[in-house]
């Protein structure tokens, strides 16, 4: 594939640009640029283009706009201690793309298109990475049903876009309280779980809604079926330490298969950990956390990268988890592993950093 630029009429300027990376927030801002490329049944994936951000015209009858087929991802870049551009298993992202459009009855785009649009991306708006501990180039790609066609069926055009937003950390400092719904559920087996599609957040504003309004930052859902098993959070997943060590995590399979979930298991292994992807259901973690077997669990995802939460609030009460207010040995010593491998301060040797 061949990415046309496009020129950029008024690219913001460099004073504006630094005054909106000193402090970005999260989603808020966006870089000056945008790859797109276009799908048609017959055509294929053609026209791969990096122009400027704007917004994008659509017909009204667009497929996405009333049966939601859309899928995205997130990933991101960062700025590497020797000044590289460097991607985290951005790999594992175009896999995991490719197979939640599959799910999604979507065109699959190469893994090989994909990790191109990314980088070129990337490339074009470098001056964009912020710099900081906390901070990175969040990348958003994310393909919408664009046929014009009110019939429910798999559409035959699909736009596949790829967005950038200079962000800091998702949560402020410190450890984060957890709401455990106990009414609403996210994925059902043989749902859309495992893909990551826009109806599975939308599913799930109602419940993240009645988190905050218990003064909460997370809602933690349970399984559809039983309301028992712990899944995962709105947008992260989420580990359990136990006092002899062990790390146990939710299986796969209604769960979105979280990229640093997956890292997480590994680095625990290396560090000689005993790792479990176990059903653990509500009422354990109540009786482990009473009883103090329970003594540390933290969220992960590529915006959360490792956030310890201090608390579980639900109809059942509230949990104080190890010290409350995070910095707990287990999860500190997982978070600083793997921020130390993405941001290129420490060896990797699982070769997961790829320079852009
Ligand atoms: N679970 C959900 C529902 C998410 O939205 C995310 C974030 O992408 C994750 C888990 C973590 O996935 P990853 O580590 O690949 O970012
Ligand atoms: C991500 O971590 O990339 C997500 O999609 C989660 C969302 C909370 C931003």
């Amino acid at each position: 594939f061949r990415f046309t630029h496009l020129p950029h009429a008024a690219p913001t300027p460099a004073a504006r640009r630094a005054e909106l990376l000193a402090d970005p927030g999260f989603g808020r801002v966006f870089t000056d640029h945008m790859a797109v490329v276009r799908y048609k049944e017959g055509q294929g994936w053609h026209n791969p283009t990096i122009e400027a951000r704007a917004p994008i015209s659509l017909d009204p009858a667009a497929a996405v706009l009333h049966y939601a087929q859309e899928i995205f991802e997130g990933m991101k870049a960062y700025r590497a201690a020797d000044g590289a551009v460097v991607m985290f298993r951005p790999d594992a992202n175009a896999r995991r793309f490719r197979e939640s459009a599959e799910r999604m009855a979507m065109a699959p785009v190469p893994d090989a298109l994909f990790l191109q649009a990314v980088r070129e991306l990337v490339r074009t708006d470098r001056d964009w990475i912020p710099e900081g501990e906390n901070a990175s180039l969040y990348l958003r790609p994310f393909m919408i049903a664009s046929e014009a066609f009110l019939g429910v069926k798999p559409s035959s055009e699909y736009l596949f876009i790829v967005i950038a937003s200079p962000v800091g950390a998702y949560f402020s400092a410190g450890a984060v309280t957890v709401w455990v719904s106990e009414d609403y559920t996210r994925a059902a087996p043989g749902g859309t779980g495992a893909a990551k599609c826009g109806g599975n957040y939308a599913a799930s504003l109602l419940a993240q809604r009645e988190a905050k309004a218990h003064g909460c930052d997370q809602v933690l859902f349970l399984d559809a079926a039983e309301h028992r098993w712990i899944e995962e959070m709105g947008g992260m997943n989420i580990f359990f330490v136990m006092d002899d060590s062990t790390l146990v995590t939710p299986p796969l399979g209604t769960i979105l298969p979280g990229i640093t979930r997956d890292t997480i298991l590994t680095l625990a292994r290396d560090r000689g950990l005993t790792v479990r992807e176990d059903a653990y259901s509500i009422d354990q973690c109540y009786q482990d956390a009473a009883a103090g077997r329970l003594k540390e669990v933290f969220a992960c995802g590529t915006a959360a990268v490792v956030t310890p939460i201090g608390r579980l609030r639900g109809r059942r009460g509230e949990i104080v988890i190890g010290s409350g207010n995070g910095a707990d040995p287990v999860t500190e010593t997982l978070r600083t592993a793997l921020i130390g491998i993405q941001r290129g301060k420490a060896p990797d040797p699982h070769g997961w950093v790829q320079r852009v």
